[in-house]
């Protein structure tokens, strides 16, 4: 049942501010900033080291978290794809905490690289969103991403709530590790807390970003870019906009660009650049510059007040809400995954059902 909506992708971008109002509610009581946590089943204190392993979309929830847990909780952190972590042999030994993020729980590389990391990790955590799923089962500790059935082929409310369990995970890290104040501990939470409205004054960009894709669905490449914690996000925005669009779509992190990608832009490539006004929003413009000094055609996807300093020349921009800095790349998934879902709606493409490719992938 599609709800109305056109197309599953559709409804489940929609449903977001929904079920992440509900994970919140799972992790944390009514009015309150403590963390249901299961600090009891993982002990983030004798941890020297985590491992976080995925695919796909799944896999840049955990680039995301990276930066999240390093920055929080000071614990060195590891991430790679399934594919690549279970036949490289890697050394995983105590005071490593691996961990897996599976929206199915079924995703056969995922699944072994959780096997291999069975006695040789202190302790085996899944971020999954279906809990009776395999790698649910075979971890010591499922944390649930509560997303509800996701149909779509594209993964889209799973990525946010994935994202947003994976920051309540750095949270908890920080705290047990003595590194989180109640004070930041309760402004994070309630700053979580703003999120539902935040992502809905987000999906109120949708025309604006109809219009937009429209015209992104003329071109044959398409750059992402983006700093820090918005890198991953612009990966994902790249995956996203390729696998249902079938548009060809790179992301760099911006500071690469003129060790390389540089080299592609032209006035036919769009160049999409996601940037909150943060530490790292001077820099981001630079380089946004740089692409903008070669006739490159900049959509740049900001705030208020970073739109209002970005200067001139942009071709097009999508204006977010305000929000804590390190929540940005949950909020910033919004106009990825509708610029995605625009674009592949003006080309015609199956958006469900994109060619060549499976929900669940549970072979190698
Ligand atoms: O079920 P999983 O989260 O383990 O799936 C991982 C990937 O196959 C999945 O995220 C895939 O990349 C999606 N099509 C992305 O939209």
């Amino acid at each position: 049942d599609k709800a109305g909506h056109k197309h599953f992708m559709a409804k489940e971008i929609a449903e977001q501010p929904q079920v992440i109002s509900e994970a919140i509610g799972h992790y944390f009581g009514a009015g309150q900033s403590e963390i249901r946590f299961p600090s009891d089943q993982v002990d983030f204190t004798g941890v020297s080291r985590m491992v976080l392993v995925a695919c796909g979309t799944a896999f840049y929830a955990c680039l995301t978290a990276k930066y999240w847990i390093e920055k929080l909780a000071g614990i060195p952190v590891e991430v790679d794809v399934a594919s690549e972590f279970r036949y490289r042999e890697p050394p995983v030994g105590p005071g490593t905490l691996a961990l897996f993020v599976s929206q199915s729980g079924e995703t056969a590389d995922t699944l072994a690289a959780l096997r291999y990391c069975k006695g040789k990790a202190d302790r085996i955590v899944s971020v999954v969103n279906v809990t009776e799923s395999s790698i649910a089962r075979e971890s010591d500790v499922a944390l649930p991403i509560l997303a509800g059935t996701e149909i779509g082929v594209a993964s889209t409310k799973a990525f946010s709530c994935q994202l947003l369990v994976l920051f309540v995970t750095a949270m908890e890290a920080a705290r047990q590790r003595g590194l989180l104040s109640a004070d930041r501990q309760a402004d994070l939470v309630s700053a979580m807390r703003g999120l539902p409205a935040r992502i809905n004054l987000a999906l109120d960009a949708e025309p604006v970003i109809e219009a937009v894709a429209q015209e992104l669905a003329e071109a044959r490449d398409v750059l992402f870019l983006g700093r820090g914690q918005m890198y991953p996000l612009a990966l994902e925005g790249a995956l996203k906009l390729k696998e249902i669009s079938y548009i060809h779509a790179e992301a760099y992190a911006s500071g690469e660009l003129k060790h390389g990608p540089i080299a592609l832009i032209d006035q036919n490539v769009p160049v999409v650049v996601l940037a909150p006004r943060d530490a790292l929003f001077e820099k981001s413009i630079s380089n946004m510059q740089e692409v903008m000094a070669r006739a490159g055609k900049v959509l740049l996807v900001s705030d208020r007040a970073g739109l209002g300093v970005a200067g001139e020349g942009l071709w097009r921009s999508i204006e977010m809400p305000g929000v804590e800095d390190l929540l940005a790349p949950i909020l910033y998934a919004i106009p990825a995954q509708l610029l995605a879902y625009h674009t592949a709606v003006a080309k015609g493409t199956d958006v469900d059902q994109p060619r060549n490719l499976a929900k669940s992938v549970t072979v190698e």
